[in-house]
Protein backbone atom coordinates (compact mmCIF):
# COMPACT_ATOMS: atom_id res chain seq x y z
CA UNK A 1 0.00 0.00 0.00
CA UNK A 2 1.08 3.54 -0.56
CA UNK A 3 1.66 5.92 2.25
CA UNK A 4 2.95 9.57 1.87
CA UNK A 5 4.38 11.34 4.93
CA UNK A 6 2.56 15.29 5.46
CA UNK A 7 -0.10 13.55 2.62
CA UNK A 8 -2.83 17.19 3.95
CA UNK A 9 -4.73 16.20 1.16
CA UNK A 10 -5.66 12.87 2.76
CA UNK A 11 -5.99 14.23 6.17
CA UNK A 12 -8.25 16.71 5.08
CA UNK A 13 -10.45 13.98 3.52
CA UNK A 14 -10.71 11.98 6.53
CA UNK A 15 -11.66 15.59 8.38
CA UNK A 16 -14.20 15.82 6.22
CA UNK A 17 -15.52 12.53 6.24
CA UNK A 18 -15.36 11.92 10.07
CA UNK A 19 -17.43 15.16 10.00
CA UNK A 20 -19.95 13.90 7.79
CA UNK A 21 -20.01 10.38 9.15
CA UNK A 22 -21.24 12.49 12.98
CA UNK A 23 -24.01 14.79 10.73
CA UNK A 24 -25.31 12.05 8.54
CA UNK A 25 -25.16 8.71 10.55
CA UNK A 26 -26.91 6.34 7.79
CA UNK A 27 -23.71 7.33 6.10
CA UNK A 28 -21.49 6.50 8.48
CA UNK A 29 -20.80 3.11 7.55
CA UNK A 30 -19.90 4.16 4.13
CA UNK A 31 -17.88 6.41 4.77
CA UNK A 32 -16.26 4.13 7.12
CA UNK A 33 -16.04 1.47 4.41
CA UNK A 34 -14.46 4.00 1.92
CA UNK A 35 -12.57 6.46 4.30
CA UNK A 36 -12.35 6.52 7.68
CA UNK A 37 -11.35 2.25 8.15
CA UNK A 38 -9.00 2.94 4.94
CA UNK A 39 -5.11 3.52 5.24
CA UNK A 40 -3.83 6.21 2.48
CA UNK A 41 -6.16 7.78 -0.29
CA UNK A 42 -4.50 5.00 -2.95
CA UNK A 43 -6.41 2.64 -0.65
CA UNK A 44 -9.45 4.63 0.00
CA UNK A 45 -9.66 5.18 -4.06
CA UNK A 46 -8.38 1.29 -5.02
CA UNK A 47 -11.61 0.14 -2.66
CA UNK A 48 -13.93 2.88 -3.94
CA UNK A 49 -13.48 1.95 -7.63
CA UNK A 50 -13.28 -1.74 -7.05
CA UNK A 51 -16.41 -1.63 -5.46
CA UNK A 52 -17.89 0.36 -8.64
CA UNK A 53 -16.79 -1.61 -11.16
CA UNK A 54 -16.50 -5.19 -10.04
CA UNK A 55 -19.05 -7.38 -12.24
CA UNK A 56 -20.48 -11.08 -11.88
CA UNK A 57 -17.16 -11.72 -13.91
CA UNK A 58 -14.47 -10.08 -12.12
CA UNK A 59 -15.12 -10.03 -8.43
CA UNK A 60 -13.84 -6.68 -6.35
CA UNK A 61 -11.35 -8.68 -4.30
CA UNK A 62 -9.63 -9.26 -7.76
CA UNK A 63 -10.31 -5.86 -8.72
CA UNK A 64 -9.11 -4.20 -6.07
CA UNK A 65 -5.03 -6.20 -6.60
CA UNK A 66 -5.56 -5.17 -10.26
CA UNK A 67 -5.92 -1.48 -9.20
CA UNK A 68 -3.73 -1.57 -6.29
CA UNK A 69 -0.74 -2.91 -8.51
CA UNK A 70 -1.00 0.48 -10.09
CA UNK A 71 -1.83 3.12 -7.45
CA UNK A 72 0.45 1.41 -5.04
CA UNK A 73 3.51 1.47 -6.84
CA UNK A 74 3.43 4.29 -9.88
CA UNK A 75 4.12 7.70 -7.74
CA UNK A 76 3.42 9.23 -10.97
CA UNK A 77 -0.04 8.34 -10.66
CA UNK A 78 -0.82 8.89 -7.11
CA UNK A 79 0.80 12.93 -7.68
CA UNK A 80 -1.90 12.62 -10.74
CA UNK A 81 -4.74 11.60 -8.69
CA UNK A 82 -3.99 13.92 -5.79
CA UNK A 83 -3.71 16.82 -8.87
CA UNK A 84 -7.10 15.80 -9.83
CA UNK A 85 -8.44 15.86 -6.61
CA UNK A 86 -6.97 19.57 -6.27
CA UNK A 87 -8.14 20.68 -10.16
CA UNK A 88 -11.93 19.74 -8.92
CA UNK A 89 -11.65 21.50 -5.74
CA UNK A 90 -9.85 24.55 -7.09
CA UNK A 91 -12.20 24.88 -10.19
CA UNK A 92 -15.78 23.24 -9.49
CA UNK A 93 -17.76 25.92 -7.73
CA UNK A 94 -20.35 22.25 -6.74
CA UNK A 95 -17.29 20.95 -4.47
CA UNK A 96 -16.67 21.69 -1.22
CA UNK A 97 -13.23 19.91 0.16
CA UNK A 98 -11.80 16.73 -0.99
CA UNK A 99 -13.85 14.25 0.16
CA UNK A 100 -16.93 15.09 -2.41
CA UNK A 101 -14.90 14.38 -5.60
CA UNK A 102 -13.37 11.15 -3.59
CA UNK A 103 -16.60 9.91 -3.06
CA UNK A 104 -19.30 11.05 -5.82
CA UNK A 105 -18.13 12.57 -8.86
CA UNK A 106 -18.22 10.18 -11.59
CA UNK A 107 -15.44 12.45 -13.86
CA UNK A 108 -13.48 11.81 -11.13
CA UNK A 109 -13.75 8.29 -11.35
CA UNK A 110 -13.45 7.61 -14.70
CA UNK A 111 -10.20 9.82 -15.13
CA UNK A 112 -8.53 7.46 -12.11
CA UNK A 113 -10.01 4.43 -13.43
CA UNK A 114 -8.57 5.23 -16.73
CA UNK A 115 -5.40 5.63 -15.45
CA UNK A 116 -5.21 2.09 -14.28
CA UNK A 117 -6.28 0.97 -17.59
CA UNK A 118 -3.56 3.26 -19.77
CA UNK A 119 -1.14 1.40 -17.19
CA UNK A 120 -2.03 -1.72 -18.39
CA UNK A 121 -2.26 -0.69 -22.02
CA UNK A 122 1.30 0.54 -22.37
CA UNK A 123 2.46 -2.45 -20.75
CA UNK A 124 0.84 -5.12 -23.45
CA UNK A 125 -2.01 -6.09 -20.98
CA UNK A 126 -4.54 -5.18 -23.85
CA UNK A 127 -7.66 -7.32 -22.05
CA UNK A 128 -7.45 -6.48 -19.40
CA UNK A 129 -6.85 -2.79 -20.11
CA UNK A 130 -10.24 -3.29 -22.55
CA UNK A 131 -12.17 -4.96 -19.76
CA UNK A 132 -11.35 -1.58 -17.69
CA UNK A 133 -12.47 0.15 -20.37
CA UNK A 134 -15.98 -1.47 -21.10
CA UNK A 135 -16.72 -1.25 -17.58
CA UNK A 136 -15.98 2.75 -16.96
CA UNK A 137 -18.07 3.10 -19.69
CA UNK A 138 -20.64 1.08 -18.32
CA UNK A 139 -20.79 2.51 -14.89
CA UNK A 140 -19.73 6.28 -15.21
CA UNK A 141 -20.69 6.53 -18.89
CA UNK A 142 -17.40 7.78 -20.03
CA UNK A 143 -15.60 6.15 -22.85
CA UNK A 144 -11.87 6.34 -23.21
CA UNK A 145 -9.93 4.13 -24.88
CA UNK A 146 -7.20 2.93 -22.83
CA UNK A 147 -4.39 4.24 -25.23
CA UNK A 148 -5.38 7.51 -24.91
CA UNK A 149 -2.66 9.69 -22.72
CA UNK A 150 -3.69 12.41 -20.16
CA UNK A 151 -2.32 14.12 -18.45
CA UNK A 152 -2.59 15.59 -14.50
CA UNK A 153 -4.49 18.15 -12.67
CA UNK A 154 -7.48 17.27 -14.87
CA UNK A 155 -11.66 18.34 -14.85
CA UNK A 156 -14.13 16.27 -16.34
CA UNK A 157 -16.92 18.42 -15.25
CA UNK A 158 -20.48 16.05 -14.84
CA UNK A 159 -18.51 13.87 -17.70
CA UNK A 160 -21.68 12.51 -18.54
CA UNK A 161 -21.17 11.00 -22.27
CA UNK A 162 -17.63 12.02 -22.80
CA UNK A 163 -15.45 9.66 -25.53
CA UNK A 164 -11.99 10.06 -25.95
CA UNK A 165 -10.35 7.78 -29.07
CA UNK A 166 -7.14 6.05 -28.35
CA UNK A 167 -4.23 8.34 -29.99
CA UNK A 168 -5.76 11.35 -27.86
CA UNK A 169 -3.48 13.58 -26.08
CA UNK A 170 -4.49 15.62 -23.49
CA UNK A 171 -1.61 17.81 -21.27
CA UNK A 172 -2.09 19.21 -17.83
CA UNK A 173 -4.23 21.24 -16.37
CA UNK A 174 -7.44 20.82 -18.80
CA UNK A 175 -10.90 21.41 -18.38
CA UNK A 176 -14.01 20.06 -19.63
CA UNK A 177 -17.92 19.69 -19.34
CA UNK A 178 -20.06 16.67 -19.95
CA UNK A 179 -20.85 15.49 -23.93
CA UNK A 180 -17.91 16.21 -25.08
CA UNK A 181 -16.41 14.12 -27.87
CA UNK A 182 -12.50 14.05 -28.66
CA UNK A 183 -13.13 11.60 -31.37
CA UNK A 184 -11.70 10.98 -35.46
CA UNK A 185 -13.51 12.23 -38.35
CA UNK A 186 -13.38 8.64 -39.45
CA UNK A 187 -11.61 9.43 -42.56
CA UNK A 188 -7.88 8.85 -40.88
CA UNK A 189 -6.45 5.75 -39.40
CA UNK A 190 -3.71 5.37 -37.73
CA UNK A 191 -3.39 8.99 -36.02
CA UNK A 192 -6.60 9.98 -35.91
CA UNK A 193 -7.26 11.97 -32.70
CA UNK A 194 -6.64 15.62 -30.99
CA UNK A 195 -3.75 16.63 -29.07
CA UNK A 196 -4.93 18.91 -26.68
CA UNK A 197 -2.44 21.50 -25.09
CA UNK A 198 -1.68 22.40 -21.42
CA UNK A 199 -4.38 24.74 -19.68
CA UNK A 200 -7.39 23.94 -22.73
CA UNK A 201 -11.08 24.52 -21.66
CA UNK A 202 -14.02 22.94 -23.55
CA UNK A 203 -17.72 23.49 -23.33
CA UNK A 204 -20.21 21.20 -22.89
CA UNK A 205 -21.03 19.28 -26.46
CA UNK A 206 -18.01 20.10 -28.13
CA UNK A 207 -17.19 17.92 -30.43
CA UNK A 208 -13.11 17.90 -31.81
CA UNK A 209 -12.35 15.64 -34.54
CA UNK A 210 -9.13 14.30 -36.32
CA UNK A 211 -5.35 14.66 -35.57
CA UNK A 212 -5.55 18.48 -34.76
CA UNK A 213 -3.61 20.43 -32.28
CA UNK A 214 -5.93 22.88 -29.84
CA UNK A 215 -3.04 25.12 -28.85
CA UNK A 216 -2.11 25.39 -25.09
CA UNK A 217 -4.34 27.96 -23.01
CA UNK A 218 -7.13 27.74 -25.57
CA UNK A 219 -11.06 27.83 -25.46
CA UNK A 220 -14.24 25.98 -27.49
CA UNK A 221 -17.32 27.12 -26.89
CA UNK A 222 -20.30 24.34 -25.86
CA UNK A 223 -21.69 22.95 -28.99
CA UNK A 224 -18.63 23.00 -31.11
CA UNK A 225 -17.63 20.87 -33.88
CA UNK A 226 -14.25 21.54 -34.40
CA UNK A 227 -12.75 20.46 -37.38
CA UNK A 228 -9.12 22.84 -37.91
CA UNK A 229 -6.00 23.56 -35.51
CA UNK A 230 -7.45 25.98 -33.03
CA UNK A 231 -3.90 28.76 -31.93
CA UNK A 232 -3.10 29.54 -28.64
CA UNK A 233 -4.94 31.23 -26.65
CA UNK A 234 -7.72 31.71 -28.99
CA UNK A 235 -11.51 31.35 -28.69
CA UNK A 236 -13.45 29.00 -30.90
CA UNK A 237 -17.10 28.38 -31.34
CA UNK A 238 -19.47 27.28 -33.27
CA UNK A 239 -20.20 24.50 -35.74
CA UNK A 240 -17.97 24.18 -37.82
CA UNK A 241 -16.02 26.13 -35.29
CA UNK A 242 -14.16 29.92 -36.02
CA UNK A 243 -12.56 32.60 -33.84
CA UNK A 244 -15.39 34.18 -31.98
CA UNK A 245 -15.74 36.67 -28.79
CA UNK A 246 -12.69 37.63 -26.95
CA UNK A 247 -9.66 35.87 -26.34
CA UNK A 248 -9.51 34.08 -22.67
CA UNK A 249 -8.45 36.20 -20.19
CA UNK A 250 -5.23 34.36 -18.43
CA UNK A 251 -2.92 32.06 -19.87
CA UNK A 252 -4.36 28.46 -18.89
CA UNK A 253 -8.82 29.39 -19.06
CA UNK A 254 -9.29 26.09 -17.55
CA UNK A 255 -7.92 26.86 -14.29
CA UNK A 256 -10.36 29.74 -13.79
CA UNK A 257 -12.87 28.17 -15.59
CA UNK A 258 -12.66 31.15 -17.95
CA UNK A 259 -16.71 30.59 -19.59
CA UNK A 260 -16.76 35.12 -20.17
CA UNK A 261 -16.85 34.81 -24.08
CA UNK A 262 -17.91 38.71 -24.18
CA UNK A 263 -19.02 40.21 -27.32
CA UNK A 264 -16.08 41.82 -28.87
CA UNK A 265 -13.75 40.13 -31.08
CA UNK A 266 -9.76 41.55 -29.60
CA UNK A 267 -7.04 39.70 -32.09
C1 LIG B 1 -16.23 13.53 -41.38
C2 LIG B 1 -16.50 14.97 -41.06
C3 LIG B 1 -15.64 15.45 -39.93
C4 LIG B 1 -16.19 15.84 -42.29
O1 LIG B 1 -16.71 15.29 -43.48
P1 LIG B 1 -16.36 15.80 -44.99
O2 LIG B 1 -17.59 15.64 -45.77
O3 LIG B 1 -15.13 15.13 -45.45
O4 LIG B 1 -16.15 17.31 -44.81
P2 LIG B 1 -14.84 18.22 -44.91
O5 LIG B 1 -13.95 18.05 -43.72
O6 LIG B 1 -14.19 18.11 -46.26
O7 LIG B 1 -15.56 19.63 -44.82
C5 LIG B 1 -16.49 20.10 -45.82
C6 LIG B 1 -17.19 21.31 -45.31
O8 LIG B 1 -18.21 20.91 -44.35
C7 LIG B 1 -17.97 21.48 -43.09
N1 LIG B 1 -18.25 20.46 -42.11
C8 LIG B 1 -17.63 19.26 -41.95
N2 LIG B 1 -18.20 18.60 -40.91
C9 LIG B 1 -19.19 19.37 -40.46
C10 LIG B 1 -20.11 19.22 -39.40
N3 LIG B 1 -20.12 18.11 -38.61
N4 LIG B 1 -20.99 20.23 -39.17
C11 LIG B 1 -20.97 21.35 -39.95
N5 LIG B 1 -20.11 21.53 -40.96
C12 LIG B 1 -19.22 20.55 -41.20
C13 LIG B 1 -16.48 21.88 -43.12
O9 LIG B 1 -16.21 22.99 -42.29
C14 LIG B 1 -16.27 22.25 -44.56
O10 LIG B 1 -16.76 23.56 -44.80
P3 LIG B 1 -16.00 24.56 -45.81
O11 LIG B 1 -15.99 23.83 -47.15
O12 LIG B 1 -16.84 25.79 -45.79
O13 LIG B 1 -14.62 24.74 -45.26
C15 LIG B 1 -17.94 15.17 -40.61
O14 LIG B 1 -18.87 14.83 -41.58
C16 LIG B 1 -18.33 14.42 -39.37
O15 LIG B 1 -18.81 15.07 -38.49
N6 LIG B 1 -18.15 13.04 -39.25
C17 LIG B 1 -18.51 12.25 -38.08
C18 LIG B 1 -17.31 12.07 -37.17
C19 LIG B 1 -17.67 11.57 -35.79
O16 LIG B 1 -18.82 11.47 -35.44
N7 LIG B 1 -16.62 11.28 -35.01
C20 LIG B 1 -16.75 10.83 -33.68
C21 LIG B 1 -15.90 9.62 -33.46
S1 LIG B 1 -15.88 9.14 -31.77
Amino acid sequence: MAHRDDDTIWESIRAEAAEDARAEPKLAGFLNNIILGRSSLEDSLGYLLASKLESPVLSALTLREVIMHVFGHEPSIQDAVRADLQAVVTRDPASRGYSQPLLYFKGFHAIQAHRVAHHYWTNDRHPLALYLQSRISEVFAVDIHPGAKLGKGLLFDHATSVVIGETAVVEDDFSMLHEVTLGGTGKQGGDRHPKIGRGVMIGAGAKVLGNIRVGEGARIGAGSVVLHDVPPHTTVAGVPAKPVGMQPKGAFPALEMDQDFGAEHES
